[in-house]
């Protein structure tokens, strides 16, 4: 059974897979750091990247249902599967029926927005989980604001298993790294933008460095979505009010909580008090 849904101001809720979404939440919070967040990882069930459209979008659902009972009416997809493959259908379907006054944001469109004054030979590459690419939102999404940018997508399966068992700075990392990079600049030679199209790859940012040649940029999403928040609530006074600002963060995982403490710390360079949940 569905519990009642308080009415009164709570955190703003983050979600992601696993710890990927952590980026996302350092730099909303260096942007805002005033108001509370609550972090929630579906570590049991990550990666979410290899789903089908069905599961991600039931797991997101459930993620955000439980975010809004812990109180929170404004919630971040900080995950590019879940936003490709589930924010939709949550927008038009779900809270409409749940609550027509909370609202559930992704990281696709903040990203893609900064991009065209970013690429000066109008053809981007996005790396990406297959989920993503195979859904086509980046595509998608540029050609809307972008329609004569040519855009190339490259799914790094083996990226997200690096970064969430800690091999993102080790040399088994090289391989998997240099291969994506070289297959997406042959896909199209004349890409001078790469989007990181998921939130666990910043981890892998010095890897992909390396072996990116001299003059192409890489956009990490962070800066992006934390600048397009901030402005999102500047123009919803009405979503602003329901958020709280203590200045605190807590965390929720669905896997054990000394597992997650131990891996976020990598991400978050700071010990944090993790809380275990069931979402269901
Ligand atoms: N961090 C998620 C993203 O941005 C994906 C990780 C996963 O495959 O679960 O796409």
């Amino acid at each position: 059974m569905k519990k009642e849904l308080s009415k009164t101001a709570g955190a703003i809720g983050i979600f992601d897979s696993g710890y990927g979404g952590l980026t996302i939440l350092n730099q909303i919070k260096q942007t805002m750091p005033e108001y509370d967040y609550i972090y929630l990882g579906d570590n049991a069930r990550t990666p979410y990247g290899t789903r089908s459209f069905e599961i991600v979008y039931e797991f997101t659902l459930q993620a955000v249902n439980k975010l809004f009972e812990m109180g929170c009416h404004l919630v971040i997809l900080a995950c590019n599967t879940a936003s490709a493959k589930a924010l939709r259908s949550i927008q038009i379907n779900d809270l409409p029926k749940i609550d027509p006054n909370r609202r559930v944001l992704g990281v696709i469109r903040p990203t893609v927005e900064c991009i065209g004054s970013v690429t000066h030979s109008k053809h981007v590459g996005v790396l990406a989980t297959s989920g993503t690419i195979i859904s086509g939102s980046y595509p998608l999404e540029i050609h809307k604001l972008y329609p004569d940018i040519v855009v190339s997508g490259e799914a790094c399966p083996m990226w997200v298993p690096l970064v969430e068992n800690k091999e993102y700075d080790s040399p088994g990392a090289d391989y998997f790294v240099k291969q994506h990079i070289d297959n997406l600049l042959k896909k199209d030679p004349e890409i001078d933008t790469i989007i990181l199209g998921c939130t666990h790859y910043p981890l892998l940012l010095s890897k992909i460095s390396q072996y990116l040649p001299k003059g192409i940029s890489v956009v990490s999403q962070g800066e992006y979505v934390a600048k397009s928040l901030k402005d999102y609530l500047r123009r919803h006074p009405e979503i602003d009010k329901l958020c709280t600002r203590n200045g605190e963060c807590k965390f929720l995982t669905t896997e054990s909580e000394i597992k997650f403490s131990e891996s976020a710390s990598t991400f978050l360079n700071q010990a944090i008090s993790v809380q275990k949940v069931i979402i269901e």
